[in-house]
């Protein structure tokens, strides 16, 4: 329904809100069509550093769906980057309605900085989010499996609670369901 700079021109906050954040080119955007089963709803690009605003969907008339800018792609200068930071940061701790952020990271890697920072960010901040390992049709089981563990190693020398890990493809579907049971408990949270 509309695409902000910054968290002052958001929609009235009246409605339930999920934020989907990421590296950029991780498959958020892909995620958000997965989730919607609409092809285009959120546009998607082979090209990293596409999205660049607060883009809002509403869904069902019912709650919010945010997809944010992806962070850490190479073509930005310092000074658009401080700026983005200070505003995503800005809207993550500041906006009433949002109720979790779901942080994407590529099932494929091992853990990145800039994925850890931004981990351990939202931790600091006691801000409720889930990581989301996308792109898992591109592995076997067994790779997905022991890519998992080692995420969890990772974060346990930091965390001794970890936030929940939901695997997902955009491509087959894998963690639809399970995302938008999440969705669908907590906006009767919210609403009570
Ligand atoms: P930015 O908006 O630039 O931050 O990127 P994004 O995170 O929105 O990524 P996007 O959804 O545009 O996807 C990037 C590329 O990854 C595209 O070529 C997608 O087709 C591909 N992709 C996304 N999700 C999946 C997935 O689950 N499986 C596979 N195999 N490819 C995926
Ligand atoms: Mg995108």
């Amino acid at each position: 329904i509309c695409s902000s700079p910054d968290y002052h021109n958001c929609p009235a906050p009246g409605m339930p809100e999920y934020a989907f954040i990421g590296r950029s080119n991780v498959g958020k955007s892909s995620l958000i069509n997965m989730l919607t089963g609409q092809k285009e709803l959120a546009r998607t690009s082979s090209t990293p550093g596409k999205t660049r605003l607060i883009n809002h969907f509403l869904i069902d008339e019912n709650w919010y769906l945010t997809d944010l800018p992806g962070y850490g792609f190479a073509r930005i200068s310092r000074s658009e980057r401080t700026q983005w930071l200070g505003m995503i940061r800005d809207y993550l701790q500041f906006r009433k309605n949002l109720l979790a952020t779901f942080l994407l990271v590529d099932a494929r890697l091992e853990p990145q900085r800039a994925d850890t920072d931004f981990i351990h960010w939202m931790g600091s901040n006691m801000l409720p989010f889930l990581i989301v390992f996308t792109k898992s049709d591109k592995l076997s089981g067994s790779k997905l499996d022991s890519n998992l563990s080692r995420y969890r190693a990772f974060l346990h020398k930091t965390w001794e609670e970890l936030p929940r890990i939901i695997t997902a493809s955009s491509v087959n579907g894998l963690g639809k369901d399970e995302i938008l049971d999440f969705i669908k408990e907590a906006n009767t949270v919210f609403r009570s």
